[in-house]
């Protein structure tokens, strides 16, 4: 399958002015890459504040002004600037942003999904297929005359999907699709990507929640403190999590009601915080002196990745 999306030693950073004039770059996400093919769900699971949006936003070029970006962001194999993702987005490339305030209040729903038209004709062409998307997520005729306030939870999430839709995407970011969702809208809304996917597009999945995640992700990247320390394949994720290789995805794992709920101890170093070795050193029982000084890069295990020194000569049974 061909690759949609590149990520590659992405960084992000604000500057901070701190006591006088003094000031630092903060960095909010540091040497991040991914990458997705088509008809394939990646899952980045991150806790709040760990760059999750930030990182929806550097994909469309929609960066708040004061963010420094550094990096490579491809898609098809090629690097965007700014000018091509503004070309990309809402055509090639569409975000299903993480909040239904997303929809206009004052346009009928229709109107909104079909957005700007250069003739009647085009418009025609648009509302049709608008019309056949919206049957296929059942959303019947009088939908379109709707505004958003008269759309229940589960409706205006299938309305920001099939608009996400409507223009044939390649690749669809997700940004926290199912927070605040009752079980049967999060299941519905999963459904989408599913089937996003059996369509052969790519699917970025922004998320928190790791039920969602290995519900339909093919691969799942988890951030800490910023950077991606695993990519792994989603069927990692089982039995006592032996093929898991980062010592917090383990924890990660292990901290799920159905495998016993061993709460990890200590905390995220949040940006600004983060020790000079491995972001991870003071919660790892695997440490050794190396890992408080120096920081491991993201090692390409092939099918998987990992940031951690002890697999620096590849997996070893019973890693
Ligand atoms: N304009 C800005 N200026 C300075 N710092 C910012 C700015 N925007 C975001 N940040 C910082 O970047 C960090 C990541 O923000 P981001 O919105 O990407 O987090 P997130 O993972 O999407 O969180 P959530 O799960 O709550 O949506 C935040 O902790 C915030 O402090
Ligand atoms: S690099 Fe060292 S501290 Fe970091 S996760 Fe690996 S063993 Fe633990
Ligand atoms: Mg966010």
């Amino acid at each position: 399958m061909e690759k949609v999306l590149d990520v590659e030693n992405v960084s992000i950073s604000f500057i901070q002015y701190t006591k006088g004039l003094n000031q630092r770059d903060l960095k909010v996400i540091s040497d991040l890459t991914l990458d997705i093919s088509e008809g394939e769900i990646l899952a980045v699971l991150g806790s709040s504040g760990s760059g999750k949006s930030l990182l929806a936003h550097a994909i469309f070029g929609i960066l708040p002004e004061n963010a420094n970006l550094n990096g490579n962001i491809k898609y098809n194999g090629k690097i965007l600037s700014q000018e091509d993702k503004e070309k990309l987005r809402g055509k090639d490339i569409v975000l299903v942003p993480q909040s239904v305030n997303f929809l206009d209040p004052l346009m009928k729903i229709s109107d909104q999904a079909i957005g700007h038209v250069e003739s009647e004709e085009e418009k025609k062409v648009k509302k049709q297929k608008q019309r056949e998307i919206f049957e296929h997520y059942n959303l019947g005729p009088e939908v379109d005359d709707m505004y958003p306030f008269q759309l229940s939870g589960g409706m205006a999430r299938r309305v920001l999907v099939s608009t996400a839709l409507l223009s044939d995407p390649k690749l669809v970011v997700a940004d926290e699709p199912t927070p605040g969702l009752d079980e049967k809208t999060v299941q519905e809304t999963l459904n989408h990507f599913k089937h996003m996917k059996e369509d052969g597009i790519g699917v970025l999945l922004i998320t928190h929640d790791i039920h969602a995640a290995l519900e339909v992700a093919d691969r799942i990247g988890i951030f800490y403190s910023g950077y991606v320390i695993e990519i792994a394949q989603k069927e990692d994720f089982s039995g006592e999590g032996e093929n898991l290789l980062h010592p917090y995805t383990k924890a990660l794992y292990k901290a799920l009601p159905a495998n016993g709920f061993e709460i990890i101890k200590g905390h995220q170093p949040l940006h600004g915080e983060i020790p000079k070795g491995c972001p991870y050193y003071d919660r790892c029982e695997m440490r050794f002196d190396r890992c408080k000084e120096e920081r491991p890069e993201l090692l390409d295990l092939g099918k998987k990745r990992v940031r951690c020194f002890k697999y620096e000569d590849g997996v070893k049974d019973g890693a």
